[in-house]
């Protein structure tokens, strides 16, 4: 499949970083061209062709998303930039309307920070308690403690270090026994997994085009209708009111009540093209591809004696590894191996509390997509092989 995608086609770069952002096939990147080559104009605001074609792009992709994550409404799907600007949106309209001193929220250990500094601002700023769920030793959630001052549960699905699929129907069906709003971060599971919103039944899922093969600038937040109704808008401005006085304002219905300004056709245009794309694969298959790179990278990367593993001795896992290797800072690791045409992430990857609790400063991080093939896998290992003795470590 790499050959759908222009960037990977010449076969230079072992490119391992897709949980940072995926790369674009050539029918999303077509999509979006002949868009601003034949269309473009403002949405929503135009009575001419080309602005009611936008406004008609931007409907048409939220309809497909809708159904993509079998949401019961279009009016459900938000547009947003990214998963970050999601979980704020929630975060600040939700949040800072229902919670209370000493009310908690609760999230886990192994957030991604836009999924744990947003909540950390609401608890400053209302006087709730931000709790934590940990982890056991191998990196899947401990029990939570969710009770009656619980309001909100905000968790990834999976975590973006150690690629865990955690099991969230529990803890979603406790949090509802209490009474608490269920935010998940699905910013690294819904470009891997079929996501179904009515089965999770989480109240709020958030994510990003640029994990699922769109381009960046374009995300999603899916709200369970009474909540984004109740909600007040995150932001102000252009096309999400209603009447606008001197003094006051009504709003616009869901879902134009929380995108206020110009809206980004050219990436619902990427996103609904993705979407597209990712079907006619299909998400078995998707899985698959990235089981079989797992299962095939960790016993390689285990061969290595002087690799440390993180988060590899579980069964529920997508194709995230992180890894270090003994006595070489990862930011040297992925240096070499950027000499070798292999690109991985290295660093804290926005996850410094999860860093912490791990005992380390830094990883390493290989991710897979479904174009990734067991050639990139070998490159990888071979690079690796490399790093100790251009360190001088050996
Ligand atoms: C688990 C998780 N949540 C949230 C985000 C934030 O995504 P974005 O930067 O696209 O907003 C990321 C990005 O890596 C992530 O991995």
């Amino acid at each position: 499949m790499k050959n759908d995608f222009p960037i990977l086609s010449n076969g230079k770069i072992a490119y391992l970083d897709n949980s940072a952002t995926t790369q674009k096939p050539r029918a999303v990147i077509d999509a979006v061209q002949k868009y601003y080559e034949t269309q473009n104009a403002n949405p929503l605001r135009g009575a001419y062709r080309w602005s009611v074609e936008a406004t008609q792009k931007i409907e048409d992709a939220r309809k497909k998303i809708a159904k993509f994550i079998n949401a019961k409404s279009a009016s459900e799907i938000i547009f947003t930039k990214n998963a970050t600007e999601s979980l704020n949106l929630v975060a600040y309209s939700f949040g800072r309307e229902n919670l209370n001193l000493g009310d908690e929220i609760l999230i886990s250990i192994a957030e991604h920070h836009s999924n744990l500094v947003p909540w950390q601002i609401l608890a400053k700023s209302t006087g709730a308690i931000l709790k934590y769920i940990r982890l056991d030793s191998h990196g899947n959630f401990l029990e939570p403690d969710i009770n009656s001052k619980t309001k909100i549960v905000a968790v990834t699905q999976i975590s973006n270090v150690l690629g865990i699929k955690n099991d969230l129907s529990k803890i979603i069906e406790r949090a509802h026994e209490f009474g608490a709003v269920v935010v998940v971060d699905g910013a690294q599971s819904v470009p891997h997994l079929k996501t179904d919103v009515q089965k999770l039944d989480c109240d709020f899922l958030a994510f990003s085009g640029h994990k699922m093969l769109a381009p960046m600038g374009i995300g999603v937040l899916y709200g369970r209708k009474k909540f984004l109704e109740s909600m007040p808008p995150f932001l102000a401005g252009g096309e999400m009111i209603e009447y606008v006085e001197e003094q006051s304002t009504t709003f616009a219905d869901l879902p134009h009540k929380f995108e206020a300004g110009t809206q980004n056709v050219g990436g619902a245009i990427g996103i609904s093209t993705a979407i597209d794309y990712l079907e006619t694969i299909g998400f078995e298959k998707i899985e698959s591809i990235e089981q079989d790179l797992l299962d095939y990278a960790i016993p390689k990367l285990r061969d290595l004696k002087f690799i440390d593993l993180y988060g590899c001795d579980v069964e529920n896992k997508i194709g995230i590894i992180a890894f270090n290797v003994k006595d070489v800072h990862p930011h040297d690791v992925a240096t070499i191996l950027d000499k070798n045409g292999v690109a991985i992430r290295a660093g804290d990857h926005c996850a410094q509390p999860l860093h912490r609790f791990l005992n380390l400063n830094s990883s390493c991080r290989a991710s897979f997509y479904f174009y990734n093939t067991r050639e990139d896998i070998d490159r990888l290992i071979d690079a690796l092989k490399n790093v100790r003795k251009v360190m001088r470590l050996e």
